[in-house]
């Protein structure tokens, strides 16, 4: 009880006390509203419109927009007062040289503008409501076809620029293999992006591309389509039951292990079918084996709010689930869960991505 109350008294202090600790707790009402209108900034074409052209008024920004002068005036004053843009007397706002990385360039690695998405609907917040009664979360199925190619732009630069180039290369032998002819599954494919890429850099390969969620696996199956993707076909299934034997040379796991009722079982079923010089590659976010370690995080609540409303809910939505959640499957958990499966190789991979971390799991 002493420690508790210590920690809470070293909380309040470290926030200045009672009026200071109520300007935290507003300090967040006012990012979710920030949020919001980054979004509504991207969706508008706004800070691309104000790219390199120095300080604006509202009345130049409606001129190169076609957008109304008023609403951008008090959208302009929003950002500067959130520090987005710089604030030049008498009401001009300039867009700095560091956003154009994070706000208006698509290719670059730091673009975050696309991440915002506007906040949650009112019935993606009651629903988290009723699980907290229940115990039961929801599928990314239930999320609708439209969830499944929000972060698709990000996925298709990482797949091209970094997996195939980069990480692919790291792993012992696999590169070789996928350009002479391997089997591969992408298991949690989810928009597929990663398998088109496999599937457009190594023709003579095949990619199983396979997801429990079937809007995913729709969009999958149109994409191979339009690109001609004849070494590319997608299941509708689960880890945890691989609809064809294989056996398979390459699994890929990415960012779905800490998202399945049953990750021991999908990780047992997807040792069954590896080959036994294949190799399990898996991705998952960069976390600790204790919160207070992963307290360091600076971005932390934003990770468990994430696993609220996607990683952990997917992960608790079938009684019983494992609910390992999005900083639950961190390197111990890993390993121990893939010994138990049977895989005698562990190593992790660090490709400094700030986000993330990877394994090459072999038998
Ligand atoms: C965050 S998404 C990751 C998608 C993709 N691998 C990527 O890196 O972008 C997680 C995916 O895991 C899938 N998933 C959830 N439970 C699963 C299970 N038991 N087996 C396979 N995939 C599962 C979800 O449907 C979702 O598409």
């Amino acid at each position: 009880m002493r420690d508790v109350d210590a920690r809470a008294m070293s909380a309040a202090e470290s926030a200045g006390g009672k009026k200071s600790y109520s300007s935290l707790v507003w300090g967040y009402r006012q990012a979710e509203t920030v949020a919001v209108m980054i979004h509504v900034g991207h969706e508008l074409g706004i800070f691309r419109a104000m790219a390199g052209k120095g300080p604006m008024t509202a009345a130049e920004l409606a001129q190169a927009t076609g957008l109304h002068e008023r609403w951008l005036l008090e959208w302009m004053r929003l950002q500067a007062a959130a520090k987005i843009l710089a604030y030049v007397p008498e009401d001009r706002f300039l867009l700095p040289e560091e956003a154009i990385d994070v706000l208006v360039d698509e290719g670059s690695s730091a673009f975050a503008a696309e991440s915002f998405t506007g906040g949650y609907t009112p019935a993606q917040v009651s629903g988290l409501i009723e699980s907290f009664r229940t115990g039961i979360g929801k599928t990314y199925e239930s999320d609708g076809p439209e969830a499944v190619t929000r972060s698709e732009a990000r996925h298709i630069r990482t797949a091209e620029r970094q997996v195939v180039p980069r990480m692919i290369p790291a792993l012992e032998g696999v590169e070789e293999k996928l350009r002479r002819g391997a089997l591969v599954a992408d298991v949690g494919c989810g928009d597929g992006a990663l398998a088109v890429a496999l599937a457009k850099a190594f023709p003579a390969s095949q990619i199983h591309a396979m997801d429990p969620n079937t809007h995913a696996v729709a969009h999958v199956r149109t994409r191979a389509q339009e690109l001609g993707l004849a070494n590319l076909t997608t299941f509708v299934a689960p880890a945890e039951r691989f609809p064809v034997a294989g056996p398979y040379d390459l699994v890929i796991a990415f960012d779905c292990v800490h998202d399945m009722t049953a990750p021991q079982a999908a990780l047992d079923e997807i040792r069954r079918r590896l080959k036994p010089d294949g190799t399990l590659f898996v991705k998952d976010i960069r976390s600790k084996p204790s919160f207070q370690e992963n307290l360091r995080n600076p971005m932390l609540a934003m990770m468990y709010g994430f696993s609220l409303f996607s990683c952990m809910a997917s992960a608790m939505s079938e009684p019983g689930g494992a609910g390992l959640g999005t900083l639950g499957f961190n390197p111990e958990v890993a390993e121990s869960m893939s010994r138990a499966a049977g895989f005698t190789r562990f190593r992790m991979l660090d490709f400094k991505d700030p986000g993330n971390l990877y394994y090459e799991i072999r038998p």
